[in-house]
């Protein structure tokens, strides 16, 4: 039974003015909306509880399971403004079903794909005048789960929290589509086989702070991670998915495996064909990717991710220097799958692949 989100109004929402001035300069993750969406889910009697309830703070017992052993996951998807007024959602139905995949391995129970849908839909119906018109703004949403049951012992929570809460949002990175330097870890992985590379769960971006605070030191927006058996395969950025173009016109991809499943990495490898590139998912070395930048066999790099869109790669640097990636500004191809994708998001291209939902 797909569950309801019947809303009960905030009794305080924020004024027009002070949301108008949030909406004029939303930053990323700082600005929440008016109202969250949420449910419960007990061993005992399954999902319950849910609503849409005003924004505000979770009480949490000092011994609630979360706290201790990290039982939690979440999504990040949008929510776009079209020229007509119309308010969109990007295939979330990717995001439900990852979610699900992330419950699985995260011991957590899987909210059905309908009800996380139906969450969504709700919250963004009721803080709909908080989707930013105009330029690349959205609203971006952020469902998540976590074992809220009060224990302390070693197993899957038999109590547990769901809710998704809404940020207006600008640019991921201050510089927005200005090229970005990749910070590449030595000592740090961030997925092992078998471990939960491929789950969303915030455990996977506390183990990235540490790398990811030495590519801020070494003037680097992202760190990127090799695999963690021989050190030597790219797997991902600390918070995104990565994307090379070679001088033949392939677009490649790692592969799946311990790697995020990311909905924008799954939108490019479908857009690909229609751009003249051809999408191919494999193992790429990291050794292969510095020669290729060097040779000029590699011609352009990106990072995607709902939050990071697609935003171009100037150049990698690592404890040996720093290889440029071609002449360090944003390429062609990157700058045209990035149109095509937000045209499609924003409604301005022909939405082909069925991947726009009207809120
Ligand atoms: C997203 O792209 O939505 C993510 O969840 C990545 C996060 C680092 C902002």
């Amino acid at each position: 039974m797909t569950l309801k989100f019947d809303l009960q109004p905030s009794p305080a929402p924020r004024s027009d003015a002070e949301r108008e001035a949030v909406l004029a300069d939303p930053g990323f993750g700082v600005n929440f909306t008016d109202h969250m969406a949420v449910a419960t889910w007990t061993a005992a009697d399954g999902w319950a509880d849910s609503a849409v309830v005003p924004y505000g703070p979770f009480q949490l017992d000092p011994a609630s399971a979360v706290l201790h052993y990290a039982q939690e996951i979440f999504e990040g998807m949008k929510a776009y403004r079209h020229a007509d007024g119309s308010v969109w959602l990007f295939r979330p139905e990717k995001n439900a079903e990852r979610f699900a995949v992330s419950a699985r391995r995260l011991a957590l129970p899987e909210l059905p794909v309908e009800s996380f849908v139906e969450a969504v839909e709700a919250l963004v119906e009721a803080d709909q005048a908080w989707v930013p018109a105009g330029g690349e703004a959205s609203l971006y949403l952020r469902p998540f789960m976590f074992a809220s049951e009060v224990f302390l012992g070693v197993r899957g929570a038999r109590k547990v929290q769901f809710c998704v809460i809404a940020s207006p949002a600008g640019s991921y990175f201050s510089g927005g589509v200005q090229p970005v330097q990749i910070w590449m870890s030595r000592d740090y992985t961030r997925a092992a086989p078998g471990g939960t590379g491929a789950a969303k769960c915030g455990g996977n971006y506390a183990a990235s702070l540490v790398a990811q605070a030495e590519a801020a030191e070494h003037g680097c927006s992202q760190v990127l991670f090799t695999d963690a058996v021989e050190r030597k395969w790219v797997d991902e950025l600390g918070g995104m998915n990565v994307y090379f173009v070679t001088a033949d016109d392939q677009l490649v991809t790692p592969a799946l495996g311990t790697i995020l499943e990311g909905v924008t990495r799954d939108a490019i490898l479908a857009l690909a064909p229609e751009l003249g590139l051809t999408p191919v998912e494999r193992r790429v070395s990291l050794e292969e990717v510095l020669e290729g930048c060097r040779t000029g066999a590699i011609t352009e790099i990106f990072a995607c991710g709902t939050a990071a869109v697609i935003t171009p790669i100037g150049a990698l640097k690592g404890l040996d220097g720093t290889t440029a990636v071609a002449d360090g500004e944003p390429g062609p191809r990157t700058l045209e799958l990035r149109q095509a994708l937000l045209d499609i998001q924003y409604g301005r291209r022909e939405d082909t692949h069925g991947w726009m939902h009207r809120v």
